[in-house]
Protein backbone atom coordinates (compact mmCIF):
# COMPACT_ATOMS: atom_id res chain seq x y z
CA UNK A 1 0.00 0.00 0.00
CA UNK A 2 1.35 3.75 -0.84
CA UNK A 3 2.48 5.42 1.99
CA UNK A 4 0.64 8.47 2.41
CA UNK A 5 2.71 10.91 3.06
CA UNK A 6 1.80 13.55 5.93
CA UNK A 7 3.19 17.26 5.26
CA UNK A 8 3.84 19.04 8.40
CA UNK A 9 4.97 22.64 8.79
CA UNK A 10 5.68 24.91 11.67
CA UNK A 11 3.48 27.34 12.26
CA UNK A 12 3.51 30.60 14.98
CA UNK A 13 0.72 30.57 17.02
CA UNK A 14 0.79 34.33 17.56
CA UNK A 15 0.50 35.69 13.66
CA UNK A 16 0.30 31.64 11.86
CA UNK A 17 3.89 32.57 9.64
CA UNK A 18 5.00 29.34 8.93
CA UNK A 19 8.53 28.20 8.95
CA UNK A 20 10.38 25.20 7.49
CA UNK A 21 11.94 23.94 10.48
CA UNK A 22 11.48 24.36 13.65
CA UNK A 23 13.00 27.44 15.71
CA UNK A 24 12.66 29.17 19.33
CA UNK A 25 11.90 32.62 18.24
CA UNK A 26 9.31 33.79 15.60
CA UNK A 27 11.17 36.62 13.11
CA UNK A 28 7.71 37.71 11.39
CA UNK A 29 6.38 38.76 14.83
CA UNK A 30 9.15 38.49 17.60
CA UNK A 31 7.58 36.00 19.61
CA UNK A 32 9.26 33.41 21.72
CA UNK A 33 8.14 29.90 22.42
CA UNK A 34 5.01 30.27 20.06
CA UNK A 35 6.14 27.92 16.74
CA UNK A 36 4.72 24.98 17.04
CA UNK A 37 4.55 21.68 13.98
CA UNK A 38 1.16 21.47 12.78
CA UNK A 39 0.38 18.72 10.33
CA UNK A 40 -1.12 19.99 7.36
CA UNK A 41 -3.78 18.63 5.12
CA UNK A 42 -1.64 16.09 2.72
CA UNK A 43 -3.29 18.48 -0.44
CA UNK A 44 -4.64 21.65 -0.65
CA UNK A 45 -8.62 21.47 -0.41
CA UNK A 46 -10.20 21.80 -3.93
CA UNK A 47 -12.02 25.11 -3.41
CA UNK A 48 -9.90 26.47 0.16
CA UNK A 49 -8.20 29.98 -0.20
CA UNK A 50 -7.78 31.98 2.37
CA UNK A 51 -9.44 35.02 2.53
CA UNK A 52 -10.93 34.12 -0.58
CA UNK A 53 -13.18 36.77 -2.14
CA UNK A 54 -15.95 35.10 -3.78
CA UNK A 55 -16.12 33.05 -7.28
CA UNK A 56 -13.09 33.35 -9.69
CA UNK A 57 -12.91 34.60 -13.27
CA UNK A 58 -11.11 35.90 -16.21
CA UNK A 59 -9.64 40.07 -16.01
CA UNK A 60 -12.09 41.91 -16.03
CA UNK A 61 -12.19 45.69 -16.62
CA UNK A 62 -13.09 47.39 -13.09
CA UNK A 63 -15.49 49.34 -15.36
CA UNK A 64 -17.38 45.78 -16.27
CA UNK A 65 -17.93 44.59 -13.15
CA UNK A 66 -21.67 44.46 -12.59
CA UNK A 67 -22.73 45.52 -9.40
CA UNK A 68 -26.01 46.09 -7.28
CA UNK A 69 -25.66 47.97 -3.95
CA UNK A 70 -25.25 45.52 -1.42
CA UNK A 71 -28.83 44.94 0.07
CA UNK A 72 -28.35 44.92 3.83
CA UNK A 73 -30.76 43.27 6.44
CA UNK A 74 -31.00 44.44 9.89
CA UNK A 75 -29.64 42.19 12.49
CA UNK A 76 -32.90 42.69 14.71
CA UNK A 77 -30.43 44.88 17.59
CA UNK A 78 -30.25 48.97 16.21
CA UNK A 79 -26.77 49.27 18.48
CA UNK A 80 -25.86 45.73 16.20
CA UNK A 81 -26.61 47.40 13.34
CA UNK A 82 -24.94 50.69 13.68
CA UNK A 83 -21.92 48.69 14.82
CA UNK A 84 -22.00 47.05 11.84
CA UNK A 85 -22.37 50.07 9.26
CA UNK A 86 -25.88 49.59 8.32
CA UNK A 87 -26.72 46.05 9.40
CA UNK A 88 -25.61 42.24 7.75
CA UNK A 89 -23.83 42.47 4.26
CA UNK A 90 -24.34 38.98 2.82
CA UNK A 91 -21.69 37.36 1.92
CA UNK A 92 -19.76 38.67 4.78
CA UNK A 93 -17.85 37.33 7.51
CA UNK A 94 -18.48 38.55 10.84
CA UNK A 95 -16.25 37.77 13.85
CA UNK A 96 -17.65 38.50 17.45
CA UNK A 97 -14.73 38.28 20.14
CA UNK A 98 -14.76 38.75 23.67
CA UNK A 99 -13.73 37.90 27.18
CA UNK A 100 -15.60 34.34 28.44
CA UNK A 101 -19.38 35.79 29.85
CA UNK A 102 -18.94 38.99 27.66
CA UNK A 103 -21.93 37.96 26.28
CA UNK A 104 -21.28 36.55 22.77
CA UNK A 105 -23.80 33.92 22.72
CA UNK A 106 -26.55 35.72 24.29
CA UNK A 107 -26.40 38.42 21.70
CA UNK A 108 -26.37 36.35 18.69
CA UNK A 109 -29.46 34.33 20.25
CA UNK A 110 -30.84 37.76 21.12
CA UNK A 111 -30.37 38.87 17.49
CA UNK A 112 -31.22 35.59 15.62
CA UNK A 113 -34.22 34.67 16.95
CA UNK A 114 -35.38 37.90 15.54
CA UNK A 115 -34.26 37.69 12.84
CA UNK A 116 -35.30 34.40 11.87
CA UNK A 117 -38.78 36.41 11.38
CA UNK A 118 -37.74 37.43 7.92
CA UNK A 119 -34.36 35.36 7.50
CA UNK A 120 -33.48 31.81 7.25
CA UNK A 121 -31.22 31.43 10.66
CA UNK A 122 -29.29 28.12 11.71
CA UNK A 123 -27.29 28.71 14.65
CA UNK A 124 -24.77 25.88 15.03
CA UNK A 125 -23.61 25.76 18.68
CA UNK A 126 -20.43 23.36 19.43
CA UNK A 127 -20.30 25.06 23.09
CA UNK A 128 -23.30 24.93 24.52
CA UNK A 129 -26.21 21.88 24.42
CA UNK A 130 -29.31 22.58 22.51
CA UNK A 131 -31.31 22.39 25.71
CA UNK A 132 -29.17 25.10 27.30
CA UNK A 133 -29.66 27.16 24.46
CA UNK A 134 -33.22 26.52 24.07
CA UNK A 135 -34.11 26.94 28.43
CA UNK A 136 -32.00 30.75 27.79
CA UNK A 137 -33.93 31.56 25.00
CA UNK A 138 -37.28 30.69 27.19
CA UNK A 139 -35.91 32.60 29.85
CA UNK A 140 -35.96 35.78 27.35
CA UNK A 141 -38.95 35.38 26.03
CA UNK A 142 -37.76 35.33 22.54
CA UNK A 143 -39.43 33.93 19.55
CA UNK A 144 -38.13 30.33 19.24
CA UNK A 145 -39.85 28.74 16.39
CA UNK A 146 -37.77 29.69 13.74
CA UNK A 147 -34.44 29.53 14.66
CA UNK A 148 -32.70 26.21 12.96
CA UNK A 149 -30.11 24.83 15.37
CA UNK A 150 -27.00 22.43 15.23
CA UNK A 151 -25.18 20.86 17.93
CA UNK A 152 -21.85 20.07 15.90
CA UNK A 153 -18.22 21.09 15.88
CA UNK A 154 -17.35 19.07 12.91
CA UNK A 155 -17.01 21.65 9.82
CA UNK A 156 -17.97 19.39 7.29
CA UNK A 157 -20.93 18.10 8.70
CA UNK A 158 -21.50 22.12 9.55
CA UNK A 159 -21.00 22.80 5.75
CA UNK A 160 -23.35 19.44 4.49
CA UNK A 161 -26.10 20.67 7.01
CA UNK A 162 -26.17 24.28 5.09
CA UNK A 163 -25.92 22.65 1.52
CA UNK A 164 -29.18 21.25 2.15
CA UNK A 165 -31.08 23.61 4.87
CA UNK A 166 -29.72 26.93 2.73
CA UNK A 167 -29.83 29.78 5.00
CA UNK A 168 -29.25 32.97 4.89
CA UNK A 169 -27.24 33.46 8.12
CA UNK A 170 -25.37 30.37 9.66
CA UNK A 171 -23.46 31.43 13.42
CA UNK A 172 -20.79 29.02 14.57
CA UNK A 173 -20.37 29.39 18.74
CA UNK A 174 -17.56 29.06 18.74
CA UNK A 175 -14.64 29.04 15.71
CA UNK A 176 -12.15 27.39 18.71
CA UNK A 177 -14.32 24.10 19.00
CA UNK A 178 -14.41 23.53 15.29
CA UNK A 179 -12.93 20.49 13.94
CA UNK A 180 -12.12 20.04 9.96
CA UNK A 181 -11.69 16.08 9.24
CA UNK A 182 -8.84 16.75 7.33
CA UNK A 183 -6.32 18.44 9.57
CA UNK A 184 -5.07 16.27 12.79
CA UNK A 185 -4.53 18.79 15.26
CA UNK A 186 -6.67 19.15 18.51
CA UNK A 187 -9.35 21.69 18.08
CA UNK A 188 -8.66 25.44 19.20
CA UNK A 189 -4.86 25.01 17.90
CA UNK A 190 -3.81 27.02 15.18
CA UNK A 191 -4.06 25.23 12.50
CA UNK A 192 -7.77 23.98 13.09
CA UNK A 193 -9.02 27.58 13.81
CA UNK A 194 -7.68 28.76 10.19
CA UNK A 195 -9.05 25.57 8.49
CA UNK A 196 -12.22 25.47 10.16
CA UNK A 197 -12.54 29.39 9.62
CA UNK A 198 -10.50 29.25 5.65
CA UNK A 199 -13.30 26.44 4.96
CA UNK A 200 -16.33 28.84 6.41
CA UNK A 201 -14.95 32.05 4.67
CA UNK A 202 -15.21 30.05 1.15
CA UNK A 203 -18.54 28.90 1.89
CA UNK A 204 -19.88 32.20 2.91
CA UNK A 205 -18.40 33.94 -0.38
CA UNK A 206 -19.66 31.46 -2.55
CA UNK A 207 -23.04 31.06 -0.97
CA UNK A 208 -23.65 34.44 0.03
CA UNK A 209 -24.78 33.50 3.26
CA UNK A 210 -23.83 36.02 6.14
CA UNK A 211 -21.41 33.92 8.59
CA UNK A 212 -20.86 35.21 12.06
CA UNK A 213 -18.52 33.03 14.00
CA UNK A 214 -17.54 33.78 17.58
CA UNK A 215 -14.39 33.57 18.59
CA UNK A 216 -12.58 33.63 22.24
CA UNK A 217 -10.13 36.29 23.29
CA UNK A 218 -6.66 36.18 25.51
CA UNK A 219 -5.59 37.75 28.54
CA UNK A 220 -3.84 40.98 26.51
CA UNK A 221 -7.51 40.96 24.76
CA UNK A 222 -6.20 39.41 21.25
CA UNK A 223 -8.32 36.78 19.39
CA UNK A 224 -7.14 33.22 20.33
CA UNK A 225 -5.53 31.41 17.39
CA UNK A 226 -3.65 32.87 14.33
CA UNK A 227 -3.75 36.09 13.16
CA UNK A 228 -4.28 35.30 9.59
CA UNK A 229 -8.04 34.94 11.34
CA UNK A 230 -8.47 38.94 11.82
CA UNK A 231 -7.39 39.11 7.95
CA UNK A 232 -9.80 36.72 6.53
CA UNK A 233 -12.56 38.05 7.99
CA UNK A 234 -14.98 40.77 6.64
CA UNK A 235 -15.80 42.29 9.66
CA UNK A 236 -14.38 42.02 13.34
CA UNK A 237 -16.34 42.94 16.39
CA UNK A 238 -15.42 43.27 19.57
CA UNK A 239 -17.35 42.82 22.77
CA UNK A 240 -16.01 44.05 26.27
CA UNK A 241 -17.44 44.36 29.54
CA UNK A 242 -17.29 47.42 31.92
CA UNK A 243 -15.33 47.09 35.05
CA UNK A 244 -19.03 46.96 36.82
CA UNK A 245 -19.96 44.48 34.59
CA UNK A 246 -23.06 46.29 34.27
CA UNK A 247 -22.64 47.40 30.53
CA UNK A 248 -21.47 45.70 27.45
CA UNK A 249 -19.83 47.82 24.93
CA UNK A 250 -19.41 46.49 21.59
CA UNK A 251 -17.03 48.34 19.11
CA UNK A 252 -15.59 46.91 15.49
CA UNK A 253 -11.97 46.63 14.69
CA UNK A 254 -11.91 45.89 11.30
CA UNK A 255 -14.60 47.13 8.45
CA UNK A 256 -14.82 46.17 5.33
CA UNK A 257 -18.02 47.59 5.01
CA UNK A 258 -18.29 50.49 7.06
CA UNK A 259 -16.66 52.99 9.71
CA UNK A 260 -14.57 51.41 12.64
CA UNK A 261 -15.03 53.93 15.09
CA UNK A 262 -18.64 53.53 16.25
CA UNK A 263 -19.64 52.43 19.84
CA UNK A 264 -22.30 50.17 21.01
CA UNK A 265 -23.66 50.04 24.28
CA UNK A 266 -25.84 47.23 25.87
CA UNK A 267 -26.82 46.88 29.46
CA UNK A 268 -26.95 42.84 30.90
CA UNK A 269 -30.03 42.64 32.80
CA UNK A 270 -31.94 39.49 34.01
CA UNK A 271 -33.37 39.43 30.99
CA UNK A 272 -30.83 39.56 28.48
CA UNK A 273 -28.87 42.38 26.72
CA UNK A 274 -30.72 45.24 26.56
CA UNK A 275 -29.92 48.44 24.17
CA UNK A 276 -28.69 51.29 25.68
CA UNK A 277 -29.89 54.10 23.15
CA UNK A 278 -28.76 57.50 24.99
CA UNK A 279 -25.91 55.97 26.68
CA UNK A 280 -23.59 59.45 26.85
CA UNK A 281 -24.38 59.97 30.63
CA UNK A 282 -23.77 56.18 31.55
CA UNK A 283 -20.41 56.37 32.71
CA UNK A 284 -20.76 59.28 35.23
CA UNK A 285 -21.73 59.11 38.79
CA UNK A 286 -22.27 62.32 40.30
CA UNK A 287 -20.75 62.71 44.32
CA UNK A 288 -21.35 65.10 46.69
CA UNK A 289 -18.24 66.33 47.15
CA UNK A 290 -15.63 66.76 44.28
CA UNK A 291 -12.20 65.67 44.91
CA UNK A 292 -9.19 67.15 43.34
CA UNK A 293 -7.93 65.48 39.96
CA UNK A 294 -11.50 64.70 39.09
CA UNK A 295 -12.82 66.15 35.86
CA UNK A 296 -15.60 65.33 33.27
CA UNK A 297 -14.44 65.14 29.57
CA UNK A 298 -16.87 64.67 26.33
CA UNK A 299 -15.88 61.98 23.45
CA UNK A 300 -16.98 61.72 20.62
CA UNK A 301 -18.03 57.95 19.42
CA UNK A 302 -18.72 57.62 15.88
CA UNK A 303 -21.87 59.75 15.54
CA UNK A 304 -22.43 60.19 19.35
CA UNK A 305 -20.92 61.98 22.46
CA UNK A 306 -20.00 60.35 25.76
CA UNK A 307 -19.55 61.98 28.67
CA UNK A 308 -16.43 60.64 30.66
CA UNK A 309 -15.25 61.22 34.13
CA UNK A 310 -11.03 61.73 34.10
CA UNK A 311 -9.62 60.75 37.38
CA UNK A 312 -5.71 61.75 38.25
CA UNK A 313 -3.51 61.03 41.25
CA UNK A 314 -0.56 62.77 41.78
CA UNK A 315 1.71 62.13 44.99
CA UNK A 316 5.31 62.11 45.01
CA UNK A 317 7.61 59.26 44.35
CA UNK A 318 8.33 57.41 47.56
CA UNK A 319 11.22 55.34 45.45
CA UNK A 320 13.40 55.26 42.06
CA UNK A 321 12.00 56.82 39.23
CA UNK A 322 8.46 57.68 39.58
CA UNK A 323 5.91 55.82 38.04
CA UNK A 324 3.07 56.95 35.03
CA UNK A 325 0.63 54.48 34.90
CA UNK A 326 -3.01 55.03 33.02
CA UNK A 327 -5.97 53.19 32.62
CA UNK A 328 -7.91 53.46 29.42
CA UNK A 329 -5.48 55.74 27.90
CA UNK A 330 -2.57 55.70 25.85
CA UNK A 331 0.85 55.60 28.08
CA UNK A 332 3.07 57.46 25.94
CA UNK A 333 0.11 59.91 25.39
CA UNK A 334 0.09 61.06 29.05
CA UNK A 335 3.79 61.40 29.15
CA UNK A 336 3.33 63.99 26.04
CA UNK A 337 0.55 65.30 28.01
CA UNK A 338 3.01 65.67 31.48
CA UNK A 339 6.15 67.41 29.16
CA UNK A 340 3.79 69.38 28.13
CA UNK A 341 2.97 70.45 31.47
CA UNK A 342 6.55 70.92 32.59
CA UNK A 343 7.22 73.01 29.34
CA UNK A 344 4.45 74.82 28.72
CA UNK A 345 2.75 75.31 32.45
CA UNK A 346 5.80 75.38 34.35
CA UNK A 347 4.99 72.76 36.67
CA UNK A 348 7.73 70.64 37.86
CA UNK A 349 6.68 66.82 37.79
CA UNK A 350 9.49 64.60 37.99
CA UNK A 351 9.61 63.60 41.30
CA UNK A 352 5.57 62.83 41.11
CA UNK A 353 4.09 59.44 40.38
CA UNK A 354 1.04 59.90 37.97
CA UNK A 355 -1.85 57.97 37.66
CA UNK A 356 -4.61 58.71 35.34
CA UNK A 357 -8.01 56.57 34.77
CA UNK A 358 -10.82 56.73 32.74
CA UNK A 359 -13.72 55.57 35.01
CA UNK A 360 -16.12 53.13 33.79
CA UNK A 361 -13.54 50.99 31.54
CA UNK A 362 -13.94 52.71 28.66
CA UNK A 363 -11.18 53.23 26.21
CA UNK A 364 -10.34 56.51 25.17
CA UNK A 365 -9.07 56.64 21.44
CA UNK A 366 -9.10 60.19 20.47
CA UNK A 367 -6.85 62.95 21.84
CA UNK A 368 -10.26 65.03 22.72
CA UNK A 369 -9.62 64.21 26.45
CA UNK A 370 -5.87 65.40 26.53
CA UNK A 371 -6.85 68.84 27.81
CA UNK A 372 -9.13 67.26 30.18
CA UNK A 373 -6.13 64.48 31.15
CA UNK A 374 -3.67 67.96 31.29
CA UNK A 375 -5.97 69.96 33.88
CA UNK A 376 -7.04 66.84 36.18
CA UNK A 377 -3.26 65.98 36.68
CA UNK A 378 -2.81 69.72 37.49
CA UNK A 379 -6.17 69.60 39.87
CA UNK A 380 -4.62 66.61 41.69
CA UNK A 381 -0.64 67.92 42.25
CA UNK A 382 -2.57 71.36 43.43
CA UNK A 383 -4.78 70.00 45.70
CA UNK A 384 -7.39 71.81 44.51
CA UNK A 385 -10.99 70.76 43.25
CA UNK A 386 -12.56 71.95 40.35
CA UNK A 387 -16.12 72.87 39.57
CA UNK A 388 -18.77 69.85 39.14
CA UNK A 389 -20.27 71.79 36.19
CA UNK A 390 -17.23 71.86 34.41
CA UNK A 391 -16.94 70.30 30.95
CA UNK A 392 -13.46 70.33 29.73
CA UNK A 393 -12.15 68.90 26.34
CA UNK A 394 -9.84 69.91 23.61
CA UNK A 395 -6.14 68.34 22.14
CA UNK A 396 -2.72 69.31 23.38
CA UNK A 397 -0.14 70.33 21.44
CA UNK A 398 3.70 69.81 21.60
CA UNK A 399 3.92 73.69 21.47
CA UNK A 400 1.57 73.59 24.26
CA UNK A 401 -0.95 74.91 21.93
CA UNK A 402 -4.83 73.36 22.28
CA UNK A 403 -6.72 72.50 18.78
CA UNK A 404 -10.05 71.97 18.14
CA UNK A 405 -11.68 68.69 17.72
CA UNK A 406 -14.58 67.75 15.61
CA UNK A 407 -18.09 67.96 16.65
CA UNK A 408 -17.13 70.52 19.03
CA UNK A 409 -20.57 72.14 19.66
CA UNK A 410 -22.36 69.08 19.90
CA UNK A 411 -20.12 68.21 22.38
CA UNK A 412 -21.10 71.27 24.84
CA UNK A 413 -24.97 70.71 23.72
CA UNK A 414 -25.11 67.18 25.55
CA UNK A 415 -23.00 68.81 28.02
CA UNK A 416 -25.65 71.03 28.59
CA UNK A 417 -28.46 68.44 28.63
CA UNK A 418 -26.43 66.84 31.48
CA UNK A 419 -26.54 69.83 33.49
CA UNK A 420 -23.12 71.33 32.81
CA UNK A 421 -23.12 74.71 33.35
CA UNK A 422 -19.33 76.17 32.37
CA UNK A 423 -16.41 74.43 29.73
CA UNK A 424 -13.30 74.80 28.66
CA UNK A 425 -12.34 74.29 24.93
CA UNK A 426 -10.07 75.30 22.49
CA UNK A 427 -10.85 78.68 20.86
CA UNK A 428 -11.59 76.77 17.69
CA UNK A 429 -14.74 75.04 19.18
CA UNK A 430 -16.24 77.95 21.11
CA UNK A 431 -19.62 78.55 19.46
CA UNK A 432 -19.91 81.89 17.94
CA UNK A 433 -23.57 82.19 19.02
CA UNK A 434 -23.79 81.54 22.82
CA UNK A 435 -25.30 78.43 23.72
CA UNK A 436 -28.10 78.76 26.36
CA UNK A 437 -27.13 78.36 30.25
CA UNK A 438 -23.40 77.18 29.05
CA UNK A 439 -20.57 79.24 30.05
CA UNK A 440 -18.27 79.00 27.38
CA UNK A 441 -14.38 79.54 27.83
CA UNK A 442 -11.87 78.98 24.46
CA UNK A 443 -8.35 79.01 24.81
CA UNK A 444 -5.45 78.62 22.31
CA UNK A 445 -2.99 77.51 24.79
CA UNK A 446 -2.23 75.41 28.08
CA UNK A 447 -1.34 78.32 29.74
CA UNK A 448 -4.60 79.88 29.00
CA UNK A 449 -6.14 76.52 30.45
CA UNK A 450 -4.48 76.62 33.50
CA UNK A 451 -5.31 80.42 34.34
CA UNK A 452 -9.00 79.50 33.27
CA UNK A 453 -9.11 77.22 36.61
P1 LIG B 1 -22.78 34.48 27.38
O1 LIG B 1 -23.59 35.03 26.26
O2 LIG B 1 -22.97 33.04 27.68
O3 LIG B 1 -21.25 34.82 27.19
P2 LIG B 1 -20.20 34.30 26.11
O4 LIG B 1 -20.93 33.52 25.08
O5 LIG B 1 -19.59 35.57 25.58
O6 LIG B 1 -19.20 33.52 26.86
O7 LIG B 1 -23.13 35.39 28.64
C1 LIG B 1 -23.03 34.90 29.89
C2 LIG B 1 -23.03 35.99 30.91
O8 LIG B 1 -24.12 36.86 30.80
C3 LIG B 1 -23.07 35.38 32.25
O9 LIG B 1 -22.07 35.98 33.03
C4 LIG B 1 -24.44 35.67 32.77
C5 LIG B 1 -24.87 36.88 32.01
N1 LIG B 1 -26.31 36.91 31.69
C6 LIG B 1 -27.14 37.74 32.39
O10 LIG B 1 -26.73 38.46 33.30
N2 LIG B 1 -28.48 37.79 32.06
C7 LIG B 1 -28.98 37.03 31.06
O11 LIG B 1 -30.20 37.10 30.77
C8 LIG B 1 -28.10 36.17 30.33
C9 LIG B 1 -28.61 35.31 29.23
C10 LIG B 1 -26.77 36.15 30.67
MG1 LIG C 1 -20.81 31.49 24.60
Amino acid sequence: MAKVKVKTGYVCSDCGATYPKWQGHCSACDAWSTIKEVRLGAEPRAGRRDGFAGATSAVTLLGEVSCTEEARFSSGSEEFDRVLGGGFVPGSVILIGGDPGAGKSTILLQTMCHAASSKEVLYVSGEESLQQIAGRARRLQLPLDRVKMLAESSVERVLEAAESERPEVVVIDSIQVMQSAGIDAAPGGVSQVRESAAAFTCYAKTSGVVLIMVGHVTKDQSLAGPMTLSHMVDTQVMLSSTEDARYRLMRTTKNRFGPVNELGVFAMTERGLREVKNPSAIFLSRTENAAPGSLISVLWEGTRPLLVEIQSLVVSAQYGSPRRLGIGLDQNRIAMILAVITKHGGLVLSDQDVFVNVVGGIRVLETSADLAVALAIVSSFRNSVLPQDLLVFGEVGLSGEIRPVSNGESRLKEGVKHGFTRAIVPKGNAPKKEIAGMKVVGVNSLAEALDAI
